[in-house]
């Protein structure tokens, strides 16, 4: 494979060399299948609260106010449990990712990854045997766990092993493992939706199989260079970085990660220390990036797509069939990113994406305030019309906002800080994820088609956040980001003044 060359910001005239080995390519594929639990979930919650075995069992409610003639058509889904169901796991994903740093710390990215798969296991099993809803909500919260465990330490341990100049790419392999569990999840919830009674207890279930894919996987895969020297294994640390370089002349970047690890090792209160003023670039970005990415909308549709289309009038398994063509679209311009990230850069991707996912969102907006009222339905060329517009609002989330709302937080800050700022971005992933999940079928009900001008508002804000505030990051190597970004950003480097790492201040 093509030699990779990396300069070295302790003495710029060195440059790492390295190959994208196949070894490196292995262990970003296995590790990346963490992306898969949590695109399952995110994909099987709408399919599974359409289904009326499910509503009958567990909220008989609204199975009775869905079925009930003249029901208001934006607000049929609103039911406090029924949301509680969806959003219960972020909630728990939330809380847990600030455990999971300080695992990834002092244990390793490797073990919190087997630790994930395991927590999400065990919610599976109570999930599909469920027989009231306190064991379908226990179970959700576990698989919440593994969730918050395996979105802390997978993306980490993909921008750690990767050569700076695919770094891109392979981390966005999580990314893709994440729409390609949506779409796995709408291929099962099209399929269970007539399997009567048990379709649901199916669909619940088949989570387990990305667990074990990662459970199983991950015995297969190292621990990441960083994570060995962080904690003093230097040895294992530079036998590894050989391996996954494929060559034998590491000491440049060796000696680079243990600089990097000492200065790392000086600061005991790595949570504290973002509070400094040297973390402020890194830890508003990494937050933003996040909360932006929820605010995108994306959620609103990729949780309630059955629902949605139901509500513009589709019959139920025409809109688990369309939800089927919006993963798969997904998914195919997640590639695209993959493919253009490191060639075209992060900004280029996010503007472009937010012009089309702006236009979207108020065409949508229009077409439903002109027509959809409580009670009719979307006439079929409508309707269609919506479909596109939420097609053109995915791809471009796809290849911008989705996959670098993790990629951007992960490779942003220097290593004594890059657990606990990581530990906020995931959280913030998670407690926005939560907040939309918790608020949008009552906000549909309450602000009607304005919900999709609300999203636009957002996304012009994003935009603006790009132009100014977030710096290109392609290409150059995770530990020189100081020097080489912050401190020759036109705003951010008034934070870089003082001349000691943070945690010495
Ligand atoms: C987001 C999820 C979203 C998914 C869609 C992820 O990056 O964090 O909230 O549902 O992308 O592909």
């Amino acid at each position: 494979m093509a030699p990779v060359v990396v300069s070295n910001v302790a003495n710029p005239a060195v440059e790492f060399a390295g190959k994208n080995t196949v070894y490196v390519m292995i262990c970003g594929i296995v590790a990346a299948s963490g992306g898969l639990m949590f695109g399952y979930d995110i994909g099987i919650s709408g399919g599974v609260t359409s289904m009326d075995d499910f509503l009958e069992k567990f909220f008989p409610e609204v199975f009775l106010r869905k079925h009930r003639a003249k029901e208001d058509n934006y607000c049929k889904f609103d039911n406090h449990s029924l949301q509680l169901f969806t959003s219960s796991l972020y909630l728990a994903a939330l809380l847990s990712s600030f455990v999971a740093s300080k695992m990834c710390s002092s244990f390793g990215r490797k073990p919190t990854m087997q630790a994930a798969s395991l927590f999400f296991l065990v919610g599976v099993l109570l999930n599909a045997f469920a027989v009231d809803l306190a064991m379908l909500i226990i179970g959700r919260i576990l698989l919440g766990v593994g969730v918050g465990f395996a979105n802390q330490a997978v993306p980490l341990f993909l921008s750690e092993i990767a050569p700076a100049k695919i770094r891109g790419a392979l981390n966005i392999l999580f990314q893709l493992d994440v729409t390609i569990g949506i779409l796995a999840a709408n291929v099962v919830n099209y399929f269970m939706a007539e399997k009567h009674p048990w379709g649901w207890r199916a669909a619940l279930g088949i989570a387990g199989v990305p667990a074990c894919i990662l459970c199983f996987g991950s015995l297969l895969i190292t621990e990441t260079p960083t994570s060995l020297i962080e904690r003093e294994k230097l040895d294992v640390g530079r036998a590894m970085l050989k391996k996954i370089r494929g060559v034998d002349k590491v000491d440049a970047e060796f000696d680079e990660l243990v600089r990097a690890s000492e200065q790392a090792r000086r600061v005991k209160h790595p949570f504290r220390n973002l509070t400094k003023r040297r973390s402020r670039p890194q830890l508003v970005i990494a937050i933003a990036m996040q909360v932006f990415q929820q605010f995108t909308g994306i959620n609103a549709i990729m949780f309630y797509a059955p629902v949605l289309f139901q509500t513009m009038g589709f019959k139920s398994n025409a809109s688990l069939l369309s939800s089927l063509v919006i993963g798969a679209l997904n998914v195919a311009c997640t590639v695209v990113s993959v493919v253009l990230v490191d060639k075209v850069g992060r900004r280029a991707l996010l503007l472009e994406a937010c012009v089309q996912m702006v236009v979207s969102q108020l065409a949508i907006g229009v077409i439903l305030a002109t027509n959809l009222t409580a009670t009719n339905g979307l006439d079929e060329g409508l309707s269609l019309a919506v479909v596109l517009f939420i097609c053109l609002f995915i791809s471009g989330f796809a290849w911008s906002w989705g996959p670098l709302g993790w990629l951007i937080p992960s490779e942003i800050f220097p290593l004594e800080t890059r657990t606990a700022g990581y530990a906020f971005a995931v959280s913030s992933n998670m407690l926005f994820t939560f907040v939309i999940a918790q608020a949008f079928l009552s906000m549909m009900c309450h602000m009607r088609a304005g919900i999709f001008f609300f999203f636009a508002v957002w996304i012009v804000l994003m935009c603006v956040f790009v132009v100014f505030l977030l710096p290109e990051t392609k290409g150059i190597p995770i530990d020189e980001m100081t020097e080489r970004v912050w401190k020759k950003h036109w705003f951010w480097k008034r934070f870089m003044d003082e001349d000691v790492a943070p945690g010495q201040a």
